[in-house]
């Protein structure tokens, strides 16, 4: 077998972890098709859903997209269905936990309320637990910026009440949306009041250049940062910036693909990932929208692996370092530390 190819079962047969994927735009090209095939009028098909392999946009293309899939996810059916195949589909590339975020939305004309999107969404996760799948799965709800604070209100409590109610599938909150949009620092007291409630808090940060409003939500301490791309000084960032975020080890969910292709980062070489990397700061690697840039979160491993020289073993130590950013309870960390040692020495021989 070519060296290549080896290095591909590699990275695929690494136990990952998976903590930044949007639902909808982690719908691969199969399902994209069977929810294209279930519309009466099939105006969408010619639509963009995904950049392709080299192909790269920009910020603005990839919510162009989003607009575009959620035409065609309008419906609790479509949801389910796109939750069950994203599961799946993170269970065949070996991820074992994998944590999903999505923006709850009223869609009148098909009857999908907020309510019936999260239900729909956690009776895939808990199908999924009945089918022979080796993965554990949770749920982030997500505020979405453009949509103004009495919204992000709402998710506050939906995300508490369905954290009660699906025995703590739902973990938490995410912060996402075009980041040029709106002021994020109006949805602090809803993320203080959310620490409060005991949810958890995984919010992008930083996407763009916006110094102030990314010092005033790290003083909220989130549980994690979403991206980071310009947190540092050569990046419209700051010293302080880096420095806050480095005392206080807040991890970063770094997505190298999203972060090329929608041009917020030049080229994998100069991703921030390096940076962090080097600073020995909690770095997990993750998707964001696989379906949207083509991407899978065993690739992810590999770039990183490449543009950055690292070992098997330093690989395996980043994906076994992850479980200690969870949103979960200690005594799953523990199993799946346990498992991933156990891979780990398998692995390393079998690489030898
Ligand atoms: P959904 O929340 O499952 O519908 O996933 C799509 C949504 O995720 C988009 O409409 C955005 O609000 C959010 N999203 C996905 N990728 C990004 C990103 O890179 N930055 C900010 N928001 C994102
Ligand atoms: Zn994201």
């Amino acid at each position: 077998m070519a060296e290549s190819e080896t290095m591909v079962d590699f990275f695929h047969a690494i136990p990952k972890i998976e903590l930044h994927a949007h639902i909808n735009g982690s719908i691969s090209t199969g399902t994209m098709k069977k929810l294209l095939d279930r519309k009466e009028k099939k105006i969408l098909e010619h639509c963009k859903t995904t950049f392709e392999e080299a192909e790269r946009g920009t910020l603005d293309d990839c919510f162009k997209i989003f607009s575009v899939i959620h035409q065609i996810s309008d419906s609790t059916e479509a949801a389910y269905t796109i939750t069950t195949d994203v599961i799946r589909e993170f269970a065949e590339d070996n991820v074992k936990y994998l944590e999903l975020r999505s923006t709850p939305r009223d869609i009148a004309k098909t009857g999908m309320t907020k309510q019936s999107y999260i239900e729909a969404v956690l009776k895939a996760i808990e199908d999924c637990k009945s089918q022979d799948l080796d993965i554990v799965v949770k749920f982030i709800l997500a505020i979405d910026r453009r949509n103004g604070v009495e919204v992000a209100k709402e998710t506050l409590d939906l995300a508490e009440k369905y954290r009660n109610i699906s025995s703590d599938t739902v973990v938490g909150l995410d912060l996402s949306g075009d980041p040029y949009a709106g002021d994020a620092r109006d949805y602090i007291p809803v993320f203080r009041d959310a620490k409060r409630r005991g949810l958890k808090l995984a919010l992008h940060l930083a996407e763009v250049p916006n110094k102030e409003e990314t010092m005033a939500l790290l003083k909220v301490l989130p549980d994690r940062i979403g991206h980071g791309t310009c947190l540092h000084q050569e990046a419209g960032g700051s010293l302080e910036l880096v420095e806050f975020v480095a005392k206080h080890r807040i991890p970063l969910e770094l997505c190298l693909t999203s972060n090329v292709k929608g041009r917020t980062v030049s080229d994998f070489d100069n991703h921030q990932f390096k940076l962090w990397y080097d600073l020995g700061h909690p770095c997990i690697i993750c998707t964001d929208d696989k379906g949207v840039f083509s991407t899978s979160l065993s690739q992810e491993y590999s770039i990183a692996a490449n543009t950055f020289g690292l070992s098997n073993e330093a690989v395996l130590d980043m994906a076994c370092n992850s479980i200690e950013h969870i949103f979960a309870e200690d005594n799953l960390k523990a199993t799946l530390r346990d498992s991933f040692q156990e891979q780990r020495h398998l692995l390393l021989k079998t690489s030898d």
